[in-house]
């Protein structure tokens, strides 16, 4: 048998071609050791947009762009020789009409009986594959970029089949260098170890909120290597990796924030403690005046009234018109004697400090009654509630801007008034049958009267709680505690 006889019968046996050959889907060649192709399949032709007639008996490097086909012939004949060929490789290829194409060959070799090898190459074009895998390739080296860039320290960790935070599995190059680990030391920390030992508790409970809710933002306190503390806000998003649900951190250092937080919170303290001490002040030179308008004044005009009496005695019965006009003075005197005590009672009643808030409101009530014609009831505590003098002015004090806020705004008849203790707490509610403040009221900033009420409130850590509704009236609830109590606002 000659070499063709033999070739022929080869290529007719129904073992290698048969009906497989056609329609295999991939491309598929038969090569002789000069690299001349012997057969073709449709896919091949497909793949290299060639007619089977301009391949067969052609080198096999036809299909490929005119520069490139003599390297290619060549150092197939090279590598044949010696037994070089690979069997499964991929490869770019630029083709003869320019085209690019991935391809995937998958060798096999057979030598004749002759000694004459053959090769059959499977032929796939993973052009699209390359492509996907390519931009997968791309978008993953974008999200690292975004990873490794983000101005946040980013970190990934597993959760154990207990429920519990596993270790990490990624972290960022910010969350590296701000905690001071390195990569490989992170990934055998468990995300615990980087908080503070005063927020773990809470840290372990934002896992449960996580897990159920899939996502969840909260504040939280760092410690870096160095033992610094970092404050930061967490955002954690729940996420599937590798069959494990997986937590996907963002951690916002808030340092700044936080210094401002508390720079606002010491200067509005600061603010409060100065609005009590103008507070006192005033509350002390009311006193002091309401005393010496009471005292000096008081006396002058006592001392006044016996001096013309002492004289009016002294004149003669016929000097009539001169009595008058004396008697007439002496009423003047009187009418003095009583101003001077209202306007001392009105700077401070002085039954405050003698009596108590029991019978300060009740006097007040009188006064406001007679004043206004508003109708008071009062509900009082049976004893007098022994304060101390700064809460009794305090509660006197608002109770006083809600009976002059009830007869300046509320168009009310009537007000009830109850003071009552329970158990450590004093409560005072004024209720008026008016047409009831809004909301918008309550809220306004430029309420200072509200404002005052509640800020006295407030020092004592109580709270005044207004309440409005239309047509119905206003409610002025008032908490105070009754024992000392450290207060932090
Ligand atoms: N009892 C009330 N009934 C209806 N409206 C009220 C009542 N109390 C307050 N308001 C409304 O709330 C507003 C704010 O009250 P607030 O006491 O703060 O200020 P003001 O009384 O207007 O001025 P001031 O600073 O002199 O007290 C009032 O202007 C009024 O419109
Ligand atoms: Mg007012």
């Amino acid at each position: 048998m000659n070499d063709i006889t033999l070739k022929e019968e080869l290529l007719n046996t129904d073992l290698l071609f048969g009906q497989l050959w056609e329609i295999s889907v991939d491309g598929m060649r038969l090569i002789d050791e000069e690299g001349i192709i012997l057969l073709v399949n449709e896919s091949f032709c497909k793949i290299f947009e060639m007619d089977k007639e301009h391949l067969l008996g052609k080198p096999f490097s036809i299909v490929y762009a005119d520069d490139e086909q003599q390297d290619a012939l060549k150092s197939f004949k090279r590598d044949i020789r010696h037994n070089k060929l690979k069997t499964l490789f991929e490869r770019e290829n630029r083709l003869w009409n320019e085209r690019k194409a991935w391809l995937e060959f998958s060798n096999s070799f057979l030598v004749l009986p002759d000694g004459n090898k053959i090769t059959l190459s499977i032929i796939k074009d993973i052009s699209e594959r390359k492509l996907s895998e390519l931009e997968l390739r791309e978008s993953e080296s974008k999200f690292k970029l975004l990873f490794n860039n983000a101005n946040d320290a980013v970190f990934v960790s597993q959760i154990t089949e207990g429920k519990s935070y596993g270790d990490f599995i990624e972290v960022n190059e910010v969350a590296c260098s701000r905690l001071g680990y390195s990569k490989d030391e992170f990934l055998k920390l468990s995300p615990s170890a980087i908080i503070s030992p005063k927020n773990i508790n809470d840290f372990n409970n934002h896992l449960e909120a996580l897990l159920s809710n899939g996502h969840v933002i909260y504040d939280t306190v760092y410690r870096a290597r160095d033992k610094k503390l970092i404050p930061v806000e967490v955002n954690s998003h729940l996420f599937i990796f590798n069959n494990k649900p997986t937590i996907l951190s963002i951690a916002r250092d808030i340092t700044e924030r936080k210094q401002s937080e508390e720079r606002l919170q010491r200067s509005s303290k600061l603010l409060r403690e100065l609005a009590i001490h103008i507070q006192t002040i005033r509350e002390e030179e009311r006193t002091m005046i309401a005393q010496e308008i009471h005292d000096e004044l008081g006396q002058v005009l006592t001392a006044l009234k016996i001096h013309i009496t002492l004289l009016s005695n002294k004149l003669n019965k016929d000097q009539e018109p001169l009595k008058e006009k004396i008697n007439s003075v002496l009423d003047l005197i009187d009418s003095s004697v009583e101003s001077v005590q209202k306007i001392s009672t009105k700077l401070r009643p002085g039954i405050l400090d003698e009596l108590g808030l029991n019978a300060a409101i009740e006097w007040q009530s009188e006064e406001f009654e007679k004043l206004t014609n508003i109708f008071v009831s009062l509900v009082l505590p049976k004893d007098e509630l022994n304060l101390d003098a700064d809460k009794t002015t305090a509660l006197f004090r608002i109770f006083q801007e809600a009976l002059t806020n009830v007869a300046r705004h509320s168009d009310a008849n009537k007000v009830s008034v109850t003071l009552m203790k329970h158990h450590t707490n004093i409560y005072l509610e004024i209720r008026d049958n008016g047409k009831g403040i809004t909301n918008d009221q309550i809220k306004d900033f430029k309420s200072l009267g509200i404002h005052g009420m509640k800020e006295r409130a407030i020092v004592f850590g109580g709270d005044v709680i207004i309440e409005g509704i239309s047509g119905k009236g206003t409610l002025v609830k008032v908490q105070i505690p009754a024992y000392e109590q450290l207060h932090e606002k």
